[in-house]
């Protein structure tokens, strides 16, 4: 594999300084921001607009203990039990206590959360043991939080550079991490060298023929990031959501935990209810065991989707959830009379650039946080509504830990990098490649399909070492990394435990498995 997709000489490149440089404006990236900027110069870039992110579209909510009978620690047992074994401890802990304080800064920054008899309306997802969620405009979290930040991103004035495509992560000869390289809509590559490189460029959920995430989650960050020698790890742990709405040729709209956790129920083909038969938890239980029981039903009765059944909650539903139902209202489908046909779709990657509590890579210079890190809180399941919260809690931590280092852009070096030159952008569709993924890497896996999958991969990854131009070819290298990456972790890992599961390994096997795998590449290539 390359170390650079694109040949370059730093010094032929405009070159942008900054003490601070975030990558991502979704929750994690404008909340890093916001609170790295008394400490130094802060610059912003980001790959579509302001408005294009996974946290806008965040339906359910932010997680945090703040009702009555809620408490950290019950958080934090709830963290653990769902991160099936792999959970860091330490770092949980440490989402659970700051997490609370973290979402009353929000509150500060502008965010409005639904509210409820004098407190905020707090409501379940699964395998939550308390009413933990808080939510705004019903089912329009992610929106709410995204404008306040941007908002205020604005108004301090913070310089966010829109359409910059993060083509690399550049690093000196030390193996230190110096800054980005970015390529405009123009065309035009520049390097924006910097003391601390944030990556909070979300997660891969485009990987997946069906998926509930937008399309910039190509997995950009995480791939620079490897590329440039980032331990990676828990890529093998993909959630995928149960109740993504299921319409011929409609997107996977995502239809929110919380709308179960209202009391909606979950029918097969033939009206029956069928959780309460696989988990004391019913409708409510861990995501993977939900979404493989209506994988088990769809292929048991032949059927493309299962049914939510959200007559039960009446006209109520439609003031909680105003969104989904006018979404499904404008393809036909009223919620209040009849179930909305839904199926499991991609959704969240568990693991991702490998971070310490205060979002630390194995690169000097170079932290990641949000979706893009692997903080060790998710394990091999995340909990739901934790990730806008881990996006706050560890964007915090970042911005702390440089405040007492006070980050300086480095003086221009004379890193250059030449492409061996191959073949380019010959092989391989983004379709063909989701479709693959979906079929072979998905809910359920195997070691021949895996095998099958990752031989396909290789040469597709062969026909993308060359000199990229296109910006289709830059998505694709970095979508082709990502899908070896996890194809190879899912291979490696023979045992099923939280969103990874092997159907020639169907067991959880702690005496082998109880461990991480980490993926690191050794970068060379210098000129
Ligand atoms: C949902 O609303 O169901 C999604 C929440 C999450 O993924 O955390």
């Amino acid at each position: 594999m390359a170390r650079y997709l694109m040949p370059f000489r730093l010094a032929e490149l405009e070159q942008v300084r900054t003490d601070v440089l975030v990558v991502g404006t979704g929750i994690a990236g404008l909340y890093t921001a916001l609170k790295a900027k008394p400490h130094g110069a802060v610059l912003v870039l980001t790959k579509r607009s302001l408005e294009d992110s996974n946290t806008g579209v965040a339906q359910g909510g932010i997680a945090a203990a703040i009702g009555r009978e809620d408490s950290p620690q019950l958080h934090f047992e709830d963290t653990l039990e769902a991160g099936a074994g792999l959970c860091d401890p330490a770092a949980v802990q440490v989402l659970v206590d700051e997490g609370p304080e973290c979402v009353m800064e929000l509150v500060e920054l502008g965010t409005r959360f639904d509210r409820e008899g004098g407190g905020f309306a707090l409501t379940r997802e699964g395998a939550h043991s308390e009413r933990r969620i808080l939510h705004a405009h019903g089912d329009a979290t992610g929106e709410e939080i995204r404008r306040a930040l941007a908002e205020r991103t604005a108004a301090e004035g913070i310089a966010v550079l829109e359409g910059q495509f993060l083509v690399d992560v550049l690093t000196d000869a030390d193996g230190r991490c110096v800054g980005a390289l970015a390529r405009d809509q123009r065309g035009v590559l520049r390097a924006f060298l910097a003391g601390a490189t944030v990556l909070a460029t979300g997660g891969a959920g485009q990987l997946y023929r069906n998926s509930t995430n937008p399309e910039v989650t190509t997995g950009d960050g995480i791939a620079a990031a490897f590329r440039a020698g980032a331990q990676v790890t828990d890529l093998e742990f993909v959630q995928f959501h149960p109740t993504a709405l299921c319409r011929p040729g409609t997107p996977k709209f995502l239809i929110s935990e919380a709308v179960r956790g209202e009391g909606a129920v979950l029918l097969n083909a033939r009206g029956e209810r069928f959780m309460p038969d696989r988990h004391p938890r019913a409708e409510l239980a861990p995501r993977d065991v939900v979404a493989r029981a209506i994988l088990d039903e769809m292929s048991r009765e032949g059927t493309a989707c299962v049914y939510l059944d959200t007559r039960v909650l009446g006209e109520a539903g439609a003031a909680r959830f105003p969104h989904i139902y006018a979404y499904c209202r404008g393809l036909g489908i009223d919620p209040v009379r009849e179930p909305i046909p839904v199926a499991p779709a991609a959704h969240y990657l568990m693991g991702g650039i490998r971070t310490d509590i205060d979002g630390r890579t194995n690169l000097p210079g170079l932290y990641a946080c949000g979706e893009a890190a692997a903080t060790g809180i998710h394990g091999a399941n995340r909990l739901a509504s934790n990730s806008l919260l881990e996006g706050l809690v560890f964007g915090r931590r970042i911005a702390r830990y440089l405040s007492g280092r006070r980050p300086v852009a480095p003086t221009a070096s004379s890193l250059a990098y030449v492409l061996p030159v191959r073949g380019a952008g010959a092989s391989g569709t983004e379709e063909e490649l989701q479709e693959l993924m979906w079929r072979e890497v998905g809910l359920i896996r195997e070691g021949e399909g895996l095998h099958r999958a990752l031989v396909r991969l290789r040469e597709i990854a062969e026909g993308l070492e060359g000199p990229l131009a296109d910006p289709a070819d830059l998505v694709r290298a970095n979508l082709s990394t990502m899908a070896s990456l996890v194809a190879a972790a899912a291979l490696e890992r023979t045992e099923s435990r939280g969103g990874h599961f092997r159907a020639d390994h169907p067991s959880r096997d702690d005496e082998r498995w109880l461990r991480h795998l980490v993926q690191r590449h050794t970068p060379g290539n210098f000129v």
